[in-house]
């Protein structure tokens, strides 16, 4: 297999769907590398691993850490960072925080979060040679500018709205846009109308590509399954049933065993 790049994945468009998952360690990153079209190491790292309540909280250090260690995992799949929440105000931040990304680890591109008012930003990264990733719709990085998770496109003005967001996004220079909670049909015009592909989480069938968290659709995280969730695996389950056989085990005498001891 082939290390994807950027323009495989804008070849994708309309011929083959995209398949992305998050990943955020070397260990995860090398058990989907020779599967999935992209690897994002998310900021949703801070909510799922890092125990937050939104993704605001992380830093860039922090996220450059989790994208060297996947990167290590990585031969083939597309590996993109997400930059974190504050790490992109303006163009010069923004470039010298992508920079910064681009040099410490061997991520192929970045993702922001934003529409129209981040074209400038976007620009001057893609004149500077790093790959964009857009992302519209439910931005999880506004969820207190917003005053909560909003879905997107439920009504024509919003539509219009992501229409020429998804459309400045392109022009501006971004090889693939993130639709995440947008209506499926609102999705479906997005994707339509211009010629980067999108990949949608929770936003239909009908985008270019789906992505998900890896510990949502695993099972590890069971408090509560999100509409857009499909569970591949009861991964809670089986750690809590495999850990308490262990512990069980221990304390029976019956771990170890010869075979396990020198
Ligand atoms: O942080 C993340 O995992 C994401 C995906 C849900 C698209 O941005």
């Amino acid at each position: 297999m082939k290390k994807v790049n950027i323009n495989n994945i804008k070849a994708f468009k309309s011929k083959e769907k995209i398949s992305m998952i998050t990943a955020y360690d070397a260990l995860m990153a090398k058990l989907f590398d020779d599967v999935v079209d992209i690897i994002l190491v998310g900021d949703s790292l801070s909510m799922s691993f890092g125990g937050d309540d939104d993704t605001l909280g992380i830093s860039l250090e922090e996220m450059i850490y989790h994208t060297k260690a996947v990167c290590k995992g990585v031969k083939n799949a597309l590996v993109v960072c997400d930059m974190p929440f504050g790490s992109y105000i303006d163009k010069k931040s923004a470039l010298k925080n992508a920079a910064k990304i681009y040099k410490q680890t061997k991520a192929d591109a970045v993702k922001l979060e934003g529409g129209i008012e981040k074209v400038d930003i976007i620009k001057e990264l893609c004149k500077n040679s790093i790959a964009v990733m857009g992302h519209i719709g439910l931005k999880p990085q506004f969820v207190r500018a917003e005053g909560g998770y909003k879905i997107k496109g439920k009504n024509e003005e919003e539509i219009e709205k992501l229409l020429k967001d998804a459309k400045a996004l392109e022009e501006a220079g971004v090889f693939c846009i993130v639709l995440e909670g947008v209506k499926a049909e609102a999705a479906k015009e997005i994707t339509k109308s211009i010629a980067v592909p999108t990949i949608g989480i929770g936003s239909g069938k009908d985008t270019d590509g789906q992505v998900l968290v890896w510990s949502d659709m695993l099972g590890f995280f069971d408090e509560f399954k999100p509409k857009f969730v499909k569970r591949y695996l009861n991964g809670a389950e089986l750690v809590r049933k495999s850990v308490k056989e262990y512990v069980k085990d221990v304390k029976n005498g019956n771990f170890p065993s010869e075979e396990y001891w020198y």
